[in-house]
């Protein structure tokens, strides 16, 4: 397995996603080599191969391969029928701010935020949503949404007991419950836990095999085997029909293969750069709240904007996402070794101001 970016030059550190890791050699020679069928007509048995593995590794009855996370998610709605009820997930969701609203314009659900913390819903808070969704003059409860691990509030993952009663909750009032598990297997790592016990506490999820697991393209969304007969059908609607996707279904099975266990590196890496931070500044980060691979850097404190601190990180060929005014977003993958942390932190002593 090799672990350079060929897209990425050498003197670059690239934190603003794990979504610019490239294909491993093994994937390449993986996608030269898979069976291909055309996926939409007859089935492409690489992809099929794909479904399966998804479907068991989640312990669900199907799957079905999307070209996206955005994609996976849109069809959750869609195929379970939620259509003018309401959906319920905290304000944070990477639903309700980075999937350009769809979940209104084409799933037609009204996104009903939910106080929370840290990611997760607060329990009681939902129950109330729900109970108000029920009277007279507001749309039926139609659609619970939880996050793991949570992009927004920083890879955060909620406890197993919090979903187990989140999924209870939607079960004792008929309502379904799906996951946006895009970085499913950082969650799982993190937990100590399979995915399967994840997915357990979800009708519906969504995982991405194109971040931190190296593939270039491409989600599952799995489920029961009705639940995914209609997203399949919603795919075509949507124009995510695809044909030898076996080309990147193959390059997913060897992420699934090869890829799962080291994301622990990722993890450590990430601790490493929020106790670094912390050090230089305590006011910038938290290493308690560092439980994956994302890391939210305060820079409110600042006189300068987080936008600045990205610009001046970058004369240093540092690369971290500026969030909104106050917040920066580095996320590692596996492309950032032991050295990439030392640069970051160096880089960072010259922009945090001194006190
Ligand atoms: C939590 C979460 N959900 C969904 C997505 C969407 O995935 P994609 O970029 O493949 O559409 C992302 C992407 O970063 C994400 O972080």
């Amino acid at each position: 397995m090799d672990s350079g970016n060929p897209q990425c030059a050498a003197d670059i550190v690239d934190l603003r996603s794990d979504t610019v890791t490239s294909p491993t050699d093994t994937m390449f020679e993986a996608m030269r080599r898979a069976p291909l069928g055309d996926d939409s007509r007859d089935g492409d048995p690489t992809v099929r191969a794909l479904e399966q593995r998804a479907a068991d590794l989640t312990g669900k009855a199907a799957a079905l391969f999307v070209p996206s996370g955005t994609m996976g998610n849109l069809l959750a709605m869609l195929a379970h029928g939620a259509r003018g009820g309401e959906v319920f997930s905290d304000a944070g969701a990477h639903l309700f701010n980075s999937e350009i609203g769809s979940v209104v314009t084409i799933a037609g659900l009204v996104p009903r935020p939910v106080p929370s913390y840290r990611g997760a819903m607060q329990e009681d808070a939902l129950g109330q949503a729900i109970h108000a969704a029920s009277s007279a003059g507001r749309p039926r409860p139609a659609l619970i949404w939880m996050e793991t691990s949570h992009n927004g509030a920083g890879g955060t993952v909620p406890p197993l007991a919090h979903m187990a009663r989140v999924h209870a909750l939607g079960r004792d009032n008929r309502i379904a419950v799906h996951v946006d598990g895009a970085r499913l297997f950082n969650a799982a790592v993190a937990l100590g836990v399979s995915a399967q016990e994840i997915a357990a506490h979800a009708d519906s999820l969504m995982f991405c095999v194109s971040k931190g697991l190296s593939a270039p393209v491409g989600s599952l969304l799995v489920g029961d085997a009705a639940l995914i007969a209609q997203a399949r059908a919603f795919r075509r609607f949507v124009g995510g029909n695809m044909r030898q996707a076996g080309v990147i279904a193959a390059a997913s099975l060897v992420a699934l293969d090869t890829m799962i266990a080291r994301l622990r590196d990722d993890h450590e890496s990430a601790g490493q750069l929020a106790r670094g931070l912390a050090w230089l500044d305590p006011a910038i980060a938290e290493p308690g709240h560092v439980q994956t691979n994302i890391l939210r850097i305060d820079v409110s404190g600042s006189t300068q904007s987080a936008a600045d601190w990205a610009s001046r990180l970058k004369t240093q060929g540092i690369l971290v996402q500026a969030s909104g005014a106050s917040q920066l977003r580095l996320v590692t993958h596996r492309h950032i070794d032991r050295a990439a942390v030392e640069r970051t932190l160096l880089a960072f002593s010259a922009v945090v101001p001194k006190a």
